[in-house]
């Protein structure tokens, strides 16, 4: 496996595989790798002969007072936890190599941005759909694999791929959760030991809500009460948003009918932990 720094050099080699034939499988990330990443990468393996995982910390997806700063890196651990997994290429830019002097270019996907995540983080979908386009330009592959643990930019990263005709098969591949439900995420990293434990209050109330949709309820509001009171029964954690949205449309439903996503961001201590669970009615 190499590790491949410069825009000019991936190219290159990428160009070259293609020329022979070879279908590219193409997993964007911001490293400190976890079983999360490794599956969608298990995914690319099987589907594709190459497969390519990125590693860029995006400041451009980070709005100030957030954690661009203290995001968890270590290139080293990545590079092994890749090697192991198969991963042919690792791109792994620099800041000045994405973003040089003078950038000033961006994408944004109307609409879908302005709900769920996006109203909370101004410019952050922004920063994921310009970055993201710059490298399916830069690898160019057949397939990009995502995860549905971020589902809102999926949704988004669908639409821009629509909107702007590029020929690249976006392929979402499910949640991969801890033992006791956590989403896996690397900012899992911050929580303490009592706080992790408390985490787990995000899936236990969604979880909640497919039961009682199960059951036959159909009100988002009592779906979205119950699910808010057993989350505010942690001590430690407190609700940035639960909100009950088609899944196509990102647009808050009052009645539970046909595709639907349950999505919340919740604080645990000063963590935002995100979740959402999806259902067909
Ligand atoms: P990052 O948070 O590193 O995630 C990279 C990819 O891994 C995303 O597609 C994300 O949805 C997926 N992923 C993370 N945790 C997962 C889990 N528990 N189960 C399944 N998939 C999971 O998302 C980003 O980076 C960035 O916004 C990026 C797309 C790389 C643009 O900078």
């Amino acid at each position: 496996m190499d590790v491949i720094r410069r825009i000019e050099d991936i190219r290159r080699i990428l160009l070259k595989l293609k020329a022979e034939g070879k279908k590219i499988g193409f997993v964007p990330t911001m490293g400190y790798l976890h079983k999360g990443h490794m599956s969608l990468v298990e995914r690319a393996k099987k589907d594709c002969d190459v497969v390519v995982l990125s590693i860029f910390v995006n400041p451009l997806q980070f709005g100030i007072n957030e954690d661009y700063d203290i995001y968890p890196r270590d290139i080293s651990r990545d590079t092994q936890l890749a090697e192991s997994a198969q991963v042919d290429y690792i791109f792994y830019p620099g800041a000045k190599e994405m973003y040089p002097k003078g950038f000033s270019t961006f994408v944004n996907v109307e609409n879908l941005t302005e709900v769920l995540c996006g109203a909370r983080r101004p410019g952050h979908f922004k920063g994921v759909t310009t970055i993201v386009l710059k490298l399916l330009n830069i690898i160019s592959p057949h397939r990009a694999y995502f995860g549905q643990k971020d589902a809102q930019q999926v949704t988004v990263i669908r639409r821009m791929v629509r909107d702007l005709n590029i020929p690249i098969e976006i392929m979402t591949v499910p949640i991969k959760r801890e033992r006791d439900g956590l989403a896996i995420s690397s900012r899992n990293e911050y929580l303490s030991k009592e706080e992790r434990k408390q985490a787990t209050c995000l899936y236990e109330s969604l979880k909640m809500a497919e039961k009682m949709i199960l059951q036959g309820e159909r009100k988002s509001e009592k779906i979205n009460k119950v699910m808010s009171k057993s989350i505010l029964d942690h001590r430690l954690a407190s609700v940035d948003y639960i909100e009950i949205v088609d899944s196509r449309t990102l647009k808050k439903i009052k009645t539970i009918k046909g595709k639907i996503l349950i999505a919340l961001a919740v604080k645990i201590g000063k963590t935002r932990l995100i979740d959402n669970l999806e259902m067909e009615i």
